[in-house]
């Protein structure tokens, strides 16, 4: 069973004064993956992000942590840039494949800089923050995820097998 974290980075979300449906949307929908045992709204804070990444994956050894927000052009949206200082991987299939297939309903999907990768045995994806962009980048993701996080827990069966 996959030991699943959201992290909501929202300046005002984390100050009570708005809320978040877009954590709720995630946990809604990555049920078929595992638990969601971690749920936390954070700032758009480089180092706060960077801390809870490195508290879920490091300490809680979560399998999988999805981020949403703070993935545009703001001055504030520091998701990516958390997240590649604490990845030793980068997966770029995975938001590859969600830029594309989010570019055939808008062409707001390329204002998305979301990146993802793995931190031992972690993998970390940012999505962005709306409730639409949440839905349509995870449905997205859903199908290659199970096969991806059996590998990356080292319980993998072949590659070639069935999809
Ligand atoms: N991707 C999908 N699939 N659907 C969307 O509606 N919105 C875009 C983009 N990605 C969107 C999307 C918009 S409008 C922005 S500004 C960027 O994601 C960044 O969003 P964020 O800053 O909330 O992370």
């Amino acid at each position: 069973m996959n030991k699943i974290g959201i992290i909501t980075v929202s300046d005002k979300g984390s100050r009570g004064e708005r809320v978040d449906e877009s954590g709720p949307t995630i946990r809604a929908m990555v049920k078929p993956l595992g638990e969601v045992t971690d749920y936390m709204i954070v700032p758009d804070d480089l180092d706060l992000l960077k801390e809870a990444m490195i508290d879920m994956a490091d300490i809680k050894k979560l399998n999988l942590i999805l981020t949403t927000g703070g993935t545009g052009f703001s001055s504030r949206d520091n998701t990516p840039e958390a997240t590649l200082a604490v990845v030793y991987k980068q997966t770029p299939g995975l938001t590859e494949a969600m830029r594309a297939e989010s570019l055939k309903k808008t062409n707001r999907a390329m204002l998305s800089r979301a990146v993802a990768g793995i931190r031992n045995n972690t993998l970390i994806i940012n999505l962005p923050g709306s409730v639409k962009a949440v839905r349509e980048c995870l449905a997205v993701l859903m199908p290659a995820l199970p096969h991806g996080l059996e590998t990356l827990a080292g319980r993998g069966g072949e590659c070639g097998s069935a999809e």
